[in-house]
């Protein structure tokens, strides 16, 4: 590793607030190289940076987390983004023993018996797997939003993950608004998950995810039994 300390995360944070995202990801490219890569879950504010990404560099590492239980659409927006930019996405699996297990003891459907299960399937499809994601880098782009939710308020463009070593974690899109990144996608033809247009502005697992109704927080749909608290552990702060 680099050694992080050589960054002054407040300083980077003052320098890249007066820039748009594509200054801090070109900066991370260039400062990280096959070290830092972009989380993509292929919704839009991912695809967003998978195009920020290729218009600077079209070998950018950009990695999926394959939980299993992904739309069909999900998918097809990753084929549409393959053709278009004519990138390799890296796919991360869960561990096969895990899954076989937890589906064998507790069934397929257990998520929804108890916020207990709900992590825990969250642990074994997405965030072990991220672990491994991770292994070697120095830093990684993700598509928070302070508008996304209450918890996210906070988020900086630039944070020390301490959760995954003390890399980097750059959010380039942190201050943006829905809207900022709609006219993104719009101007730039970005593919765009289809789901975004039937009511659902954030999209995870197939089981775990529904529309919105007009009004309702950006993040209602997703996990919607529960109460709050609505995080998969992706961005726990340690
Ligand atoms: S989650 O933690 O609740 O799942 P959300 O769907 O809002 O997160 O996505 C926030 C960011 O986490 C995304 O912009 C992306 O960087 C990363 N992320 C979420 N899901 C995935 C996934 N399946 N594969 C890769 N990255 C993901
Ligand atoms: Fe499991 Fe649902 Fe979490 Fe996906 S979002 S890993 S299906 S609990």
């Amino acid at each position: 590793m680099q050694g992080n300390a050589i960054h002054d995360v407040e300083s980077l944070n003052q320098r890249f607030q007066k820039e748009p995202p594509q200054s801090l990801v070109a900066w991370g490219l260039e400062q990280f190289g096959r070290h830092i890569s972009l989380a993509c879950s292929l919704g839009m504010e991912d695809v967003a940076l998978v195009h920020m990404l290729c218009s600077i560099d079209r070998t950018a590492r950009i990695f999926v987390l394959d939980t299993g239980r992904l739309h069909e659409s999900t998918y097809e927006t990753m084929e549409a983004l393959r053709s278009k930019y004519a990138i390799d996405f890296e796919l991360y699996f869960p561990e096969a023993a895990a899954v076989e297990q937890l589906v064998r003891e507790k069934g397929a459907y257990s998520f929804y018996q108890s916020v207990e299960n709900r992590k825990q399937c969250c642990q074994i499809r997405k965030v072990a797997p991220l672990q491994r994601a991770l292994q070697g880098a120095e830093a990684w782009f993700t598509g928070l939003r302070r508008e996304q939710s209450q918890g996210r308020a906070e988020t900086l463009l630039v944070e020390r993950d301490d959760a995954h070593g003390g890399i980097l974690k750059l959010n380039p899109l942190a201050y943006w608004s829905l809207t900022q990144l709609q006219q993104f996608i719009d101007e730039n033809r970005i593919p765009l998950h289809p789901l975004h247009r039937r009511g659902y502005p954030s999209i995870g697992c197939e089981p775990c995810t529904r529309a919105v109704e007009p009004g309702e927080d950006l993040r209602a749909g997703r996990w919607w039994w529960e109460l709050d608290n609505k995080e998969c552990g992706l961005h726990t702060k340690s």
